[in-house]
């Protein structure tokens, strides 16, 4: 384990989900999924609505307690880890979701600089600095001063983009960041990404249905349904030539989308 419960570069895996069960009640959501992911590797986790994807990813930031197995990500065990772990890994991991929650009353920045000043204690002034480079990465440098509310969509999605970042995260979870966008935006949140791992090279896990993103970006891709791996492999590989007939009705339908 590592001093203070930080998460840390491993040898290893450096996410590793062994065994996880998962329940609400009694709906089984997450039923015995083990994988891992290598360091600075891109997955996209692909299933049907409802079949636990949004699940997994809060599970493996600790933001929903697992009813059985293990999740370690830089060498931390999310499963049992002290509320003092929790909080490191929390902090060390970026969450994208698909409605941005960005907060209406703050202007951009202030979005932006507000957990390294009131989490990480970081003076204001240098958060600030490094919520315009933040801006300037994201391509809204002139957005700063706004509120959310006068953005574009693919604007407010780079602005939470800018604001997981501004916790140097090690693994970055998204959450269907593109689709409450419209497909022009969809592209440009898409290359926001692409350029946010071929700068920062974290560790993603991407849900997507962006069949383009996910050949180009992702080095594997993984279907889930009924709380169970149904094919994994490399994206390319599991997008062009699927195994299982499940997944190349999957791919089918959204083509067909
Ligand atoms: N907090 C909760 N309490 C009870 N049931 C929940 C809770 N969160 C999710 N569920 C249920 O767990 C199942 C998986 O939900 P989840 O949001 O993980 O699915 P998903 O794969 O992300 O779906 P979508 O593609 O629609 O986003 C669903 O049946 C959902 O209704
Ligand atoms: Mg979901």
């Amino acid at each position: 384990m590592a001093a203070g419960g930080a998460i840390h570069m491993t040898s290893g895996p450096f996410v590793s989900i062994r065994d996880v069960h998962k329940s609400y009640g009694s709906l089984k959501v997450i039923n015995g999924i083990s994988f891992d992911i290598a360091q600075g590797e891109v997955l996209v986790l692909c299933g049907p609505s409802g079949c636990g994807k949004s699940t997994l990813l809060r599970c493996m930031n600790g933001l929903e307690r697992i009813d059985g197995g293990d999740i370690i990500v830089g060498g931390v065990n999310v499963a049992r880890a002290s509320s003092e772990e929790l909080q490191h890994v929390r902090m060390s991991t970026g969450l994208v979701f698909q409605n941005f929650n960005l907060f209406p009353h703050m202007t951009v920045l202030r979005n932006i600089a507000l957990a390294p000043i009131k989490i990480k204690g970081m003076p204001a002034s240098d958060a600030e600095a490094l919520a315009h480079l933040l801006l300037e990465s994201v391509g809204i440098p002139e957005k700063a001063d706004e509120f959310p509310f006068r953005l574009s969509g693919g604007q407010r999605q780079r602005v939470a983009i800018a604001r997981a970042l501004a916790m140097e995260p090690k693994l970055m979870l998204f959450d269907e960041p593109t689709s409450a966008l419209d497909p022009e935006m969809r592209e440009e949140v898409l290359q926001v990404i692409r350029h946010v791992h071929d700068v920062h090279g974290m560790t993603m896990v991407v849900v997507t249905h962006e069949i383009g993103f996910a050949k180009s970006v992702a080095s594997r891709a993984m279907l889930v349904e009924s709380g169970k791996i149904v094919e994994e492999a490399p994206a390319r590989t599991f997008f062009e030539h699927p195994k299982e007939e499940r997944t190349r009705r999957f791919v089918q339908a959204i083509v067909n989308e």
